[in-house]
């Protein structure tokens, strides 16, 4: 969701700032554009829809210009427009603000400019900042930071902002405000970009934009301010200058690779936090994340963890989905109760933890606004706070003293596949570790789980390697309009992510359901049209979830599972079946999610839908 770059160096500003947005480009956008100083003069370039139409209009007008800022926006305020797209200017176009996030009183800013004659082109909040900028720089035209801080004091949200102004073209100012900004500094050139990696991959020499934080970037450096207007001194800090390749390496989509590369990421995060299975789980692994204090890993002592007797997990989308298995596997292993709460509802609403509680935040990202907000309310409330994230560099990390990390690299698929995998082991791990500090599993048990666990990889290669078949039976329900999932105990949020995940993709209309609440109302939608989705798998809820797929198919529904290899009872009861290898009923989200996975990208694929970019999605969602 939305993304801001910045340049000014030797070098032409455009085509540097179009590769930092190809960068950002997965993480959803429907316009961009950019705005860069050409001759003394502020030239604004922008396109609804992909970067291609960007480029193409770049390819034409090829500005000359070494200094400049872009954007790609996902629409908040206003739909997907040219007018609507990023850099907005003010009245004489001089100057140029690009925006993420959400202005709350922009409503109120824009009343009070419209009065003072300032007129708004576009039905973004973002222009309000351009107009407000240019208001207060005509108090002290030459003093834009002073300027910048009047007009923050004025602004309520989270926001990060990129500026330029033509009559200062040797400098670009940015704003950050519960939101992230990285500065990138090279040898006499400097990069700004919301996203680290869109900075990684020209230099290695970072500083990350704390909260309520105003950067004055140069050629030569950065020069940091409290939004107070007081100087603030930080070195940069080095990481690693990996540039992030878009590589889709021989596979169709980026989507099909990634679920492919699930066997991988999950040896990866396993072989980081587990040993052995004869050892305890070790989150107190020796690396740091980049810029910050913490230790990845769980600092919490024996006695805390013994004192804790409530986990609240926050989270949104697929990672909700994730937390949802998080429940259900710490609560049978280490007996703790656990809530489990969509981070967006938390708002406006009493969290109820305290300092004995362990609130966990999962996110991929650890960007998102809604999961954020909802662990910063947890920190106020004295809770222990865990975070589950696959970027170390994110905002999330900093909020948290414990971290788990995933080890998927970077996921450039809007939809969530490996890094879904990889917070289910997470938690696997997470709930053995705990269980093992408060003796609530036997070391037998936990041993035969490690062991388990260790095996998941292998099974889901074997899953992998049935692809065809699944694609076959996946294109039986490219023409439904209505799917409906079903799934019981560990497997009901499996039958939630399927759904999930279909409707992205395919935006076919589906829904998951608990299997024992089918009869409570969903039945009424039955019919030879609706594919109904079962998980089944061996274990305590077998038998109930087939007499629930029972109910669907005396509804003439067409009926489908998840089944192991060997179960003889599915075929009298389903139409077609994608078969998996037989694995532990505890362990098997890990396994009955992948065939769903398969079968919505078959399906949208099938569909023609823009499977890596689904539609209004956006990988990282940064608003609330
Ligand atoms: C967006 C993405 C989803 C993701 C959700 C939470 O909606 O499209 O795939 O699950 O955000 O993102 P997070 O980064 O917090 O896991």
């Amino acid at each position: 969701m939305c993304g801001i770059v910045g340049y000014l160096g030797p070098n032409q500003a455009a085509p540097v700032l179009l590769s930092k947005l190809r960068c950002l480009e997965y993480r959803g956008y429907d316009s961009a554009g950019v705005a860069v100083i050409e001759a003394g003069r502020l030239n604004v370039i922008k396109a609804v829809g992909k970067l291609a139409n960007l480029e193409t209009l770049l390819q034409k007008e090829r500005p000359m210009a070494t200094v400049g800022i872009g954007h790609t926006r996902w629409a908040t305020h206003g739909s997907p427009t040219d007018e609507n797209a990023h850099p907005h200017i003010n009245a004489n176009g001089t100057l140029a603000v690009v925006h993420n996030g959400i202005i709350e009183n922009y409503a109120e800013l824009k009343a009070e400019l419209t009065a003072r004659g300032y007129v708004f082109r576009s039905d973004t909040d973002t222009e309000v900042a351009a107009h407000l900028l240019s208001y207060e720089l005509e108090k002290a035209p030459t003093d834009v930071l002073r300027a910048i801080i009047r007009v923050v004091a004025q602004m309520r949200g989270a926001y990060a902002l990129g500026i330029v102004s033509q009559h200062h073209p040797d400098r670009i100012y940015a704003v950050n405000h519960h939101y992230s900004l990285t500065v990138g500094l090279g040898e006499k050139e400097s990069f700004l970009a919301s996203d680290s990696t869109a900075v990684r991959q020209f230099t290695n020499k970072i500083i990350r934009l704390e909260q309520s934080e105003i950067a004055e970037i140069t050629t030569d450096g950065v020069r940091l301010f409290a939004f107070d207007g007081n100087e603030r001194t930080r070195d940069p800090i080095s990481v690693e200058s990996n540039a992030y390749k878009i590589d889709k390496e021989g596979f169709k989509h980026f989507l099909l690779k990634e679920i492919h590369e699930q066997p991988l990421v999950l040896r990866q995060t396993l072989s980081k936090y587990l040993i052995s299975a004869d050892q305890p789980v070790n989150f107190n692994v020796e690396s740091f994340a980049p810029g910050l204090s913490a230790m990845y890993g769980v600092s919490l002592s024996d006695d805390q963890v013994r004192s804790i007797d409530r986990i609240q997990i926050v989270a949104c989308g697929t990672a909700y989905h994730a937390g949802l298995v998080g429940k259900y596997v710490i609560e049978e292993l280490c007996g703790i109760p656990v809530e489990v709460d969509i981070a967006s509802e938390v708002r406006g609403r009493k969290l109820l933890v305290n300092n004995r509680t362990l609130t966990i935040a999962v996110s991929q990202s650890g960007e998102t606004a809604d999961t954020l907000a909802a662990i910063n309310e947890a920190i106020e409330s004295g809770s222990f706070t865990l975070g589950i994230t696959n970027r170390p560099d994110s905002h999330l990390a900093t909020l948290t003293p414990n971290l788990i990390v995933t080890e998927c690299g970077i996921e450039v698929s809007v939809a969530a596949t490996k890094t879904y995998l990889a917070q289910l082991v997470s938690f696997y791990l997470l709930a053995i570790y705990l269980a093992e500090k408060r003796g609530s599993i036997s070391d037998q048990y936990a041993r035969e789980l490690k062991r388990g666990l260790s095996h998941v990889p292998a099974v889901i290669e074997q899953v992998l390697a049935r692809e065809e078949a699944y694609r076959r039976e996946s294109l039986k329900l490219a023409d439904a309009h209505d799917v409906v999932f079903i799934g019981r105990g560990f497997n009901y949020p499996t039958a939630l992510e399927g759904a999930l995940k279909l409707k992205e993709l395919s935006y076919i209309h589906a829904s998951g359901y608990a299997a024992g609440e089918l009869k409570h109302g969903p039945i009424a939608v039955l019919d030879s049209s609706v594919p109904v989705i079962t998980v089944l798998v061996p274990g305590r809820v077998y038998e109930k979830t087939l007499s629930n797929a029972q109910e669907s198919r005396a509804r003439n529904a067409r009926m489908v599972a998840i089944a192991v290899d060997g179960d003889e009872s599915a075929p009298s009861t389903f139409d077609y079946i994608f078969r998996i290898p037989p694995i532990d009923e505890i362990l098997s989200p890990m396994v009955t999610v992948v065939p769903m996975q398969l079968m919505s990208y078959f399906v949208a694929d099938f569909l023609g839908k823009d499977v890596d970019q689904p539609r209004n999605l956006a990988k990282s969602v940064t608003v609330e």
